[in-house]
């Protein structure tokens, strides 16, 4: 199948008639849809579909394990299929859909790897269901522990464990996977650009040089509930006046220690209109381009806020200077650029696999965001060059 009848297929999978925007959480009804289509791409070329023991899915071109037993272990290209809510359409899928094209280019070509080549979809990039990102590669690499990810809750009080038993797959084998993480000898993510370097460099196609170290805390506000028509003012312990003043101390943090930082999701418990609130729970992300900047504004929001829990954490990500020189290379010289987005990369990245990205220019730099867009062009320049460098790290005694 050719990237624009892929394109075509999956972008009608968990798309919400409102906004426009996606909505394809980890083990939900969309989720099953996006995994069989994953399924059937791997069959129409004959890729060996393997699943390691979090649920991420590997389409293999050749023996991984003879491969690895040969310390020639494979080269692996794709990325994820979920989304954030209202995500848009590139985040993830332009990763693995360029991926399987990538694969087509190489075989019409005549080209026969050196090393097994992988397409791989990571479960749970955007940690959107269940609230860390990355919650697939952490698993595999052992940096979730299996434990609390089973534990963790959705928006409906669904805990992993029990999502994972409603989509028929046993949770006893939850965990890091060592077989999995042997097969592979480099992994590649394309991803489309979250940003404007390439617009600014007007060029369509970039090597990613580091990602932000970056995090997530959860704030719980408690108040005092009580009637909003009755209830004199100096009588009121109202947890969105504190909220209020987190979001500005957060906004001005972040500017005096160049960082960003978002509160982009808040629970409001009795959440009425004409209910003072019982308690309020907000999340915090912030980034950085030091983990010294993040954790200055993170101790300035607990501050204000009476204390944070620590959700998730990334540590700043160099990927492979080697890695990243040779793509460069192989490219004819593209640019690099540094990355404030988190990915299954740097979660790999962090454990020792050699790493590296690419970038697809997004004209307006939008994402998680219905208006998330990548020109065609630009869309198949990325296959062009995940082409160029799955030939070169898979070729003769490249890797
Ligand atoms: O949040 C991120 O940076 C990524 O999109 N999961
Ligand atoms: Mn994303
Ligand atoms: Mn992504």
């Amino acid at each position: 199948m050719s990237f624009d009848s892929m394109w075509a297929t999956l972008e009608q999978v968990g798309r919400h008639p409102g906004s426009g925007g996606y909505r394809r959480y980890a083990w939900t009804e969309e989720d099953a849809i996006l995994r069989e289509w994953f399924t059937g791409e791997a069959a129409a070329r004959g890729l060996d579909l393997v699943e390691d023991r979090v649920g991420n899915q590997w389409a293999w071109w050749g023996d991984p394990d003879a491969a690895a037993e040969a310390g020639r272990a494979g080269v692996v290209v794709g990325s994820h299929l979920d989304s954030v809510p209202d995500g848009g359409a590139f985040d993830g899928p332009l990763g693995v859909i360029s991926a399987f094209a990538a694969v087509d280019t190489l075989r019409a070509a005549g080209f026969v790897p050196d090393r097994p080549v992988a397409v791989v979809n990571f479960i749970d990039e955007e940690g959107a269901r269940f609230g860390v990102a990355c919650s697939g590669s952490r698993l595999l690499t052992g940096v979730l522990d299996a434990t609390r990810a089973l534990s963790l809750i959705d928006g409906d009080g669904v805990s992993m464990a029990e999502a994972l038993a409603r989509a028929g797959r046993r949770t006893d084998h939850l965990g890091p996977d060592p077989e999995a993480l042997r097969r592979i000898g480099a992994f590649v993510e394309l991803h489309v650009e979250q940003g404007r370097g390439l617009v600014d460099a007007e060029q369509a196609v970039a090597v990613a040089s580091s990602i932000w170290p970056h995090g997530r805390w959860r704030l719980d506000l408690e108040g005092e509930a009580n009637h909003a028509g009755t209830t004199r003012l100096d009588d009121r312990r109202d947890p969105m006046l504190a909220l209020a003043e987190v979001i500005t101390t957060a906004r001005h943090a972040a500017h005096e220690h160049s960082c960003v930082a978002t509160i982009g999701k808040v629970t409001v418990a009795p959440n009425a209109v004409n209910a003072i609130p019982s308690r309020v729970t907000a999340w915090l992300d912030a980034r950085g381009p030091d983990e010294s900047g993040v954790r200055a504004v993170v101790a300035e929001v607990a501050t204000a806020s009476g204390g944070v829990s620590e959700e998730s954490w990334t540590n700043s990500t160099a990927f492979d200077p080697d890695l990243r020189d040779r793509l460069v290379s192989v490219l004819g010289g593209v640019p690099m650029l540094a990355t404030g987005a988190g990915h299954d990369a740097g979660i790999l990245a962090a454990a020792g696999i050699p790493t590296a990205m690419l970038f697809v220019r997004n004209p307006t730099g939008v994402s998680h965001s219905p208006a998330e867009h990548a020109e065609r062009a630009d869309c198949l320049a990325g296959v062009d060059a995940l082409s160029k460098v799955i030939a070169d790290l898979a070729g003769p005694d490249r890797l």
